[in-house]
Order: structure tokens, then sequence, then C-alpha cells
């Protein structure tokens, strides 16, 4: 079979991607235009600035992928775009960029899931994994633990029923005074840190074994800084920081590490944002090898947005079959193994 080569858009949220992917994990480009020193200053993601910024960098951001891969539109095979879930906005400048380009270049316009494509980033620098396989899916707005049976074929073991693990990070830091984006200053506040220093809660829910819940750990955290303020006592922030990673990164390798034996996985991925966390890979490790589990994890600039990873995921579509039409829209609530 001839090469097959696709050019992958991602945008949404505050990273605006293009990649050029061969046979699905090869990538031969992944520019990413990041957009965090703009929302830096107003503390989170602002969808507005967002979709403008796109708008704006977008062309730019298309032609250096397709350079850097030394290919023209010409030798395409496939356009592949996240088109949910996400800022509404934020997706509609890369849906309407894919069409625009499909339709001109008259090649398959591929809608991708964003979290289809998280999971994908593993099959990048893993050419050995294939499903099946159980994945952790951490980032700002998701928390699932899921089979993957087969390409972008889940089964949702569990999910959280509050903040998703991002998330958490990202509003715990705010309130330590870590400011955006969070989970990186928290990753590295808390090597500096120790982490049962403070026994903060491990979040259970009462008739799940596999769901999450992030919630209670959140606000035992903001007690607990009330508390001092109230007292006057300092605040170790290092601390802090440790102790609360150490709280989540033990839920989410106990809820794996349960899901693996009752299911008899072998394999083990994670995915998303949080997986780029120091704490999480090095106890996800460690768990996996004291019981011969395979561990599969993304290197970070892979776990965070990109395209490299919705190019992967477009390409096991794109053998499958999937094309969408010129109707294809933005779906902000996109659920995962659902298809529009
Ligand atoms: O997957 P992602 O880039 O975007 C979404 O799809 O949401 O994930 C972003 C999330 C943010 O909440 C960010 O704070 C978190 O991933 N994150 C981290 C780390 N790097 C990014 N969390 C913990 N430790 C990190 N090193
Ligand atoms: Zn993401």
């Amino acid at each position: 079979m001839d090469d097959i080569k696709i050019l992958a858009i991602e945008s949404s949220c505050d990273e605006t991607a293009a990649s050029v992917v061969k046979n699905g994990r090869t990538i031969l480009s992944n520019v990413i235009s990041s957009q965090i020193d703009i929302h830096t200053l107003y503390g989170g993601v602002v969808p507005e600035i967002a979709s403008r910024k796109h708008i704006e960098r977008i062309n730019r951001v298309i032609r250096s992928a397709l350079a850097e891969a030394d290919t023209s539109l010409d030798d395409l095979d496939a356009i592949a775009v996240t088109y949910g879930p996400g800022l509404v906005g934020a997706l509609l400048v890369g849906v309407a960029e894919a069409k625009a380009i499909a339709y001109a270049k008259k090649l398959p316009l591929i809608g991708v899931h964003h979290i289809e494509g998280h999971v994908a980033a593993n099959f990048i620098e893993h050419p050995d994994l294939e499903p099946p396989f159980l994945c952790l899916i951490v980032s700002g707005g998701h928390t699932h633990l899921v089979v993957v049976k087969d390409y972008g074929e889940f089964d949702i073991l569990g999910r959280t029923r509050d903040d998703a693990a991002g998330e958490a990070f990202d509003k715990v830091a705010r309130a330590i005074g870590l400011g955006y984006p969070g989970g990186p200053k928290i990753d590295k506040a808390a090597k500096e840190g120790n982490s049962s220093a403070i026994d903060f809660p491990r979040g259970k829910v009462g008739d799940s074994e596999y769901d999450f819940t992030f919630s209670g750990l959140k606000s035992a955290v903001l007690n607990y800084l009330n508390h001092a303020e109230m007292t006057g006592e300092p605040v170790n922030t290092a601390d802090v920081a440790a102790s609360f990673q150490q709280s989540v990164v033990d839920v989410l390798v106990e809820h794996t590490m349960h899901a693996a034996k009752e299911l008899h996985m072998k394999k083990v991925a994670i995915a998303g944002g949080v997986a780029a966390n120091s704490a999480l890979r090095t106890a996800m490790e460690k768990a996996c090898q004291k019981r011969k589990i395979t561990f599969y994890r993304p290197s970070p600039i892979f776990c965070t947005d990109n395209a490299a990873m919705i190019g992967c995921a477009g390409y096991y579509e794109f053998l499958k079959g999937t094309r969408h039409g010129w109707d294809l829209n933005a779906v902000p609530n996109l659920k995962l193994g659902e298809r529009g």
C-alpha cells in the first residue's frame, strides 16, 4: 500500500496546532503555537481570545507544518481535524480551516474526537502498542478510565463525578498562588516539597470502584489554606503542592491497577495533559513493574494538546472508512465513543 499522509489540525483549547503524519505513527512535523502567555495574564483560558488567536495563527501554523514535513497540499491523502469536545469558538476555527482545505484539494475530511486523539498519542512512540489495553485519560476537561478495545473503540469503566484531574491541579495552583497553567507549576513546586507533610483525603466514590472525585480534595486544600491564614501559621507552598499531587496520583494509580487486576489487562497506558505529570509517570511505572504490566506513556509534548495525536487517531479512522461531509460542525460537548 502507498504511504498515507494526513494533515491534522487541532484548535480545541489554547494551542493552535498542525502536524503531518505518515501511516499513522510517523510524525513528519508537529507544530504547536501555544497561547499560554496570553491566557496567563487572565489566570485561565479566555474563550473569545483563544478563538481570535487561532484565526490569526492557523494559516502560519499549517504552512510551517507542511514545510517542516517537506510536503505540499498536493501530497496529502486526507485532512483530520478535532471537532469536539472543546471550546466551540476555538474548535470552529480548525473545523472551518480543515473543510476549506479538504474542499479545495478534493480530499477526504475526517473529524476526530479530541480524547481519541489523546489516547492515540500512545501509538506514536510505541510501534508495538495495539489494542486492547487499559488507558487512564487525565486532561483539563476529562478523567476517564477506559478499555481501548480497538482503534477508536472504548469501554468506559469510570469517570470523574465532579472536577477533571487537570482542573483540580489548575484550581489548587491558583489557590496556592502558583497561577496558570497549574499542572506544570504544581509538578515543579512539588519536587521541593514533602508529599506526606499534609494528609489530604483520597477521593472515593461510594457506589463505584472506578469513578473519581476530586472536589473533596480541592475543598480540603482550601480549608487548609483558610485555617492557616486565620491562625497566622505559615504555609509551605511546596509541601501543599506535593501533598495534593500525591493524593491525586495515589487515587489515579489505585483505580487503574484495580481495573488492570480485575480485567486481567497486561498493558496500561496514560493519556492527556496530566499524563505529563512526573509523579504520576513514576508512580504508574512502579505500580506496573510490580505487577508485570507493560506501561506505555507518550512523551510530555504528546501528552498536552498537539495535532500529531489527531493525525494518528485520524489515520485509524481513515482506515475504518470514517468520512465527514461539508456539514461537519464543532461539537463542544462530544462524548467519548459518540460519532458526530
Ligand atoms: O490535555 P490537555 O493539554 O488539554 C485538555 O484537553 O484539557 O490538558 C491540560 C491539563 C491542564 O489542566 C494542565 O494543568 C494539566 O493538563 N497538565 C498537568 C501537567 N501538564 C499539564 N498536570 C499535572 N502535571 C503536569 N506536568
Ligand atoms: Zn487535550
